[in-house]
């Protein structure tokens, strides 16, 4: 295990910045980790400040993702963005599935799904988040609840496809809470849904995926977790709005 995978960082900004503002940060995080090579950085702006952000990291290290997209490539769908278009945004990573998606937009697995094969159709690797609620923790549901959304998100997709993906393991009772899973709880459900890839598609692609953990990840947590076997990166909510915090998180990626 651990391998050949390379650590994998990505800041989700949620609904923060202008576009101003966005870029700035942008341009300073470009300074910042410019030679940083041992790990995979990417950024995932409001829809609004997509674009410019795309524009101000061309050709740097730090690659663009969204927070979200439509499963539709268009249609009458208002207010919505479909994957063809965010492609054309110049996005490279999308995350699927935020746990804000399915708690405060209703977003299911089904749906979920829809989303994947679209941004897949267009080359937009998914980034697809699961993760139990403190109820089903309680209630020894962890397993069940994340095996769920892992399956279906990956049941039927090819080798290739799913190679495509990076999954990112976030406990919802984590998530801006300043509560984080302990590296060994976090660690354990990462080997589950290593192993789950591993029965739907063979040794060779659940070696390969890379499963970022996401919660509550500051630098004082983030080297422990990171060297956590199953534990392939970082995806990062508030303290990726810092960009000392958030350098020094992917600065703690392990040698792999
Ligand atoms: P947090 O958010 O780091 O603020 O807990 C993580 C996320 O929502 O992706």
């Amino acid at each position: 295990m651990g391998g050949s995978r390379r650590t994998f960082v990505v800041g989700n900004w949620k609904m923060h910045k202008t576009v101003r503002e966005a870029v700035e940060f942008a341009s300073l995080l470009k300074r910042r980790a410019a030679g940083f090579q041992r790990v995979q950085i990417a950024v995932a702006p409001p829809m609004s400040a997509l674009e410019r952000v795309a524009r101000e990291l061309e050709g740097s290290n730090i690659g663009v993702a969204a927070q979200n997209c439509h499963w539709a490539e268009a249609g009458a769908f208002t207010g919505e963005v479909s994957a063809p278009m965010l492609k054309d945004l110049g996005c490279h990573w999308s995350l699927v599935g935020h746990s804000e998606r399915r708690q405060l937009f209703g977003e299911t697995d089904v749906d979920v799904r829809r989303k994947v094969e679209a941004l897949l159709k267009v080359g937009i690797h998914p980034i697809v988040c699961v993760g139990e609620t403190l109820a089903d923790r309680d209630a020894g549901r962890t397993r069940d609840v994340v095996g769920k959304q892992v399956q279906a998100c990956v049941a039927g997709l090819s080798v290739v496809e799913a190679n495509a993906m990076t999954i990112a393991y976030e406990p919802v009772w984590a998530i801006g809470t300043g509560r984080t899973a302990s590296p060994e709880q976090a660690q354990e459900v990462h080997q589950g849904i290593r192993a789950l890839w591993g029965q739907h598609l063979g040794e060779d692609a659940a070696s390969a995926l890379r499963i970022q953990y996401g919660g509550s990840v500051k630098p004082d947590n983030a080297q422990v977790l990171l060297m956590q076997p199953d534990i392939d990166g970082a995806l990062v909510g508030g303290a990726s709005l810092d960009a000392d915090a958030f350098v020094s998180i992917a600065a703690a990626s392990p040698e792999r």
